[in-house]
């Protein structure tokens, strides 16, 4: 897919107007089968599946002119934020061999989030999606947003964070090779949404939050610490296996099912962080508190609900459309006092990115 991306490079502004002004609006995703482990450029080492949120979004606005050499003028929320600016500047300068075109467009690039940072929810899949959809807009300007569009957009956002290529797609994406999803792929997510039964397009996520401070340890150190783990081979088939018995377990309803493998990945997950090589630990004590509150509860209401974690403390805490007035009062009344200044984002499966704004100044 690299070289026929590198083959269609515009080198020119001509398919652009003289100015111009887009918006796109992308949302984070929380991964059920988790992606930890990479190789080459931005590689899965196992195919991962996630629910794309709603609420939770990136806007990225951008006001573009055409000016020899380029350049990049950004702000966060309104203000300049060098340390981010210094990210985005790096992706644009790698962005440049398959949009070469950048070489003659300046871009005043704003983008915030509907979410707190370091919420347990990542702004990066949220942020690199919309950024990606927003240069793929720029290459097409004028061309109809067809599934190519979208495929190139999740390629592009994987070169800026892995879990991003997922965000392009509503609802239920998979990206990485995998042998039950036909049209998987390393390169780029697809959306596996056509697979949700009615009754599970509705799935809700709270996210109770624990500890809000930024990581100890960032998702691209962990993932190079699974480079000769010695666990990584056995990861990988877990992964996979888990892959497809969890979309056995959409396909078939079967939230006991669902549960199992989502919990099994989420612990997973941070038992590759403790057993690695220096091992480290982003679990806390509260973490594992409300893990044992959440079996404890499910055990005696059989509540259809299950936790999940990214790389942080937080919990994700996904459940069926059924038991949301349950869930939420159990949440409400037993978590929410843990929860770090009794905090929790009420969030829940959505449609994917929305391009809000295209316009043209001649
Ligand atoms: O996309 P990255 O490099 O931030 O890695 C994300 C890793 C996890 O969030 C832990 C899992 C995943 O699949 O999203």
């Amino acid at each position: 897919m690299k070289e026929i991306y590198l083959a269609q490079a515009k080198h020119d502004v001509s398919h652009l107007p003289e100015k111009g002004q887009l918006s796109w609006e992308s949302p984070s995703n929380i991964a059920l089968v988790k992606y930890w482990g990479k190789h080459g450029e931005q590689l899965p080492d196992n195919a991962s599946l996630s629910i794309t949120l709603k609420e939770s979004v990136s806007i990225v606005d951008i006001n573009f002119r055409k000016q020899e050499g380029g350049g990049l003028q950004f702000t966060f929320e309104g203000k300049p934020k060098p340390e981010f600016e210094t990210r985005v500047q790096k992706y644009l300068d790698k962005m440049k061999s398959y949009f070469p075109f950048l070489n003659y467009l300046f871009l005043e690039l704003d983008s915030r989030n509907t979410f707190p940072h370091s919420a347990g929810i990542a702004s990066s899949a949220s942020f690199m999606s919309a950024l990606a959809l927003s240069l793929c807009t720029l290459e097409s300007y004028g061309r109809e947003m067809d599934a190519g569009f979208f495929k190139k957009a999740s390629f592009m956002a994987r070169l800026g964070s892995g879990s991003a290529s997922r965000s392009v797609f509503g609802a239920l994406a998979a990206w990485g090779y995998h042998p039950s999803v036909s049209e998987s792929s390393d390169d780029y997510a697809c959306s596996l949404s056509e697979l949700l039964p009615e009754r599970l397009k509705k799935i809700h996520d709270a996210v109770i939050l624990v500890n809000s401070a930024a990581k100890k340890v960032s998702s691209s150190q962990g993932h190079k610490l699974m480079e000769g783990h010695f666990l990584a081979e056995n990861r990988i088939q877990q992964a996979t296996a888990n892959m497809a018995q969890l979309l056995d377990a959409i396909k078939d309803e079967d939230w006991k099912l669902f549960a199992q493998v989502v919990e099994n990945e989420a612990l997973s997950l941070h038992a590759m962080m403790l057993s690695s090589i220096p091992g480290f630990t982003l679990l806390q004590q509260q973490t594992l508190d409300i893990i044992e509150m959440i079996r404890e509860e499910r055990e005696a209401s059989g509540l259809k609900m299950a936790f999940t974690l990214d790389a942080g403390p937080n919990i994700h805490l996904l459940y069926h459309d059924d038991d949301r007035q349950a869930v939420e009062a159990f949440i409400n009344d037993k978590l929410k006092p843990l929860a770090e200044e009794q905090r929790v984002i009420f969030d829940q499966m959505g449609p994917g990115p929305v391009l809000k704004h295209l316009k043209s100044y001649e």
